[in-house]
């Protein structure tokens, strides 16, 4: 049994993604309606940020909104986007404190317009902070990601199609691919989360449901990474 206590804080994945699920199913199980358990979502979502960024950890993608959360009910996708505009806007000092740089991956034109400002206000204030970087997936899609990829290439260089021309043009190509990526709610799927980028993740999936999610659960996960045995599709060396 992986323990928390273990983990190697010298061999730290680089960069860790969460599909953070499970929140509908936290509050069923407890008699509540759906959008409790987005705003118990997003507390779990500030405590990873803040063991993340205490762990030494350099970047850490958050599956916020997909491309396909649009056809959850209108409530549903109102309620989720006022979290998400009420954190960005209440959490700076938070972020300032902890040297945490905000970036966002998907397509900023499908958010709603007030959502898309506060990202770039918010990107824009943290990005000299040089502590843990927090990718926030909003309207986020991993097939549509690439797409805006091709599309930038194609009408920027005419140029030739390659796997390091597509890479460069992705959201942030900066930001190294994901060395783990951790899904809660015990589901086997990637649901379209960072296609291009975790071709050679590894994968962790937690049955605890997103809310329940807690720092030596990370802890555990790391652990778990670390005794992975990474092959990049070659031979062990
Ligand atoms: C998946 O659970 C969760 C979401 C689609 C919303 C996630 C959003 C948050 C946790 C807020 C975080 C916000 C920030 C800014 C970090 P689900 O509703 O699919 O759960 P279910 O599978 O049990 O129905």
């Amino acid at each position: 049994m992986p323990h928390e206590a273990d983990y190697d804080n010298l061999h730290l994945p680089s960069h860790i993604g969460i599909i953070m699920d499970g929140n509908g199913r936290w509050a069923r199980q407890r008699n509540m309606i759906r959008t409790q358990g987005h705003l118990e979502g997003l507390k779990t979502a500030k405590k990873m940020v803040k063991a993340a960024s205490d762990m030494g950890i350099s970047y850490l993608s958050l599956y916020v909104f997909s491309t396909e959360n649009w056809k959850r009910t209108a409530d549903e996708v109102g309620f989720i986007m006022g979290l998400v505009k009420t954190h960005l806007r209440g959490e700076f000092d938070f972020y300032r404190e902890n040297h945490i740089r905000i970036r966002h991956t998907g397509d900023p034109a499908g958010l709603p317009a007030e959502i898309a400002g506060e990202l770039i206000k918010v990107c824009e204030d943290t990005r000299n902070f040089q502590g843990l970087t927090v990718v926030l997936a909003l309207n986020y899609g991993g097939r549509d990601e690439i797409v805006r990829a091709v599309r930038r290439l194609t009408a920027k260089d005419g140029g030739e199609i390659t796997e390091e021309t597509i890479r460069r043009h992705l959201d942030n190509p900066d930001i190294p691919d994901p060395d783990l990526i951790i899904r809660t709610g015990g589901e086997f799927r990637t649901s379209n989360f960072l296609l291009w980028e975790s071709a050679y993740a590894e994968y962790i999936i937690s049955p605890k449901l997103w809310p329940d999610w807690t720092e030596d659960d990370l802890k555990s996960a790391i652990y778990e990474y670390q005794g992975r045995e990474r092959k990049f599709g070659g031979i062990p060396v």
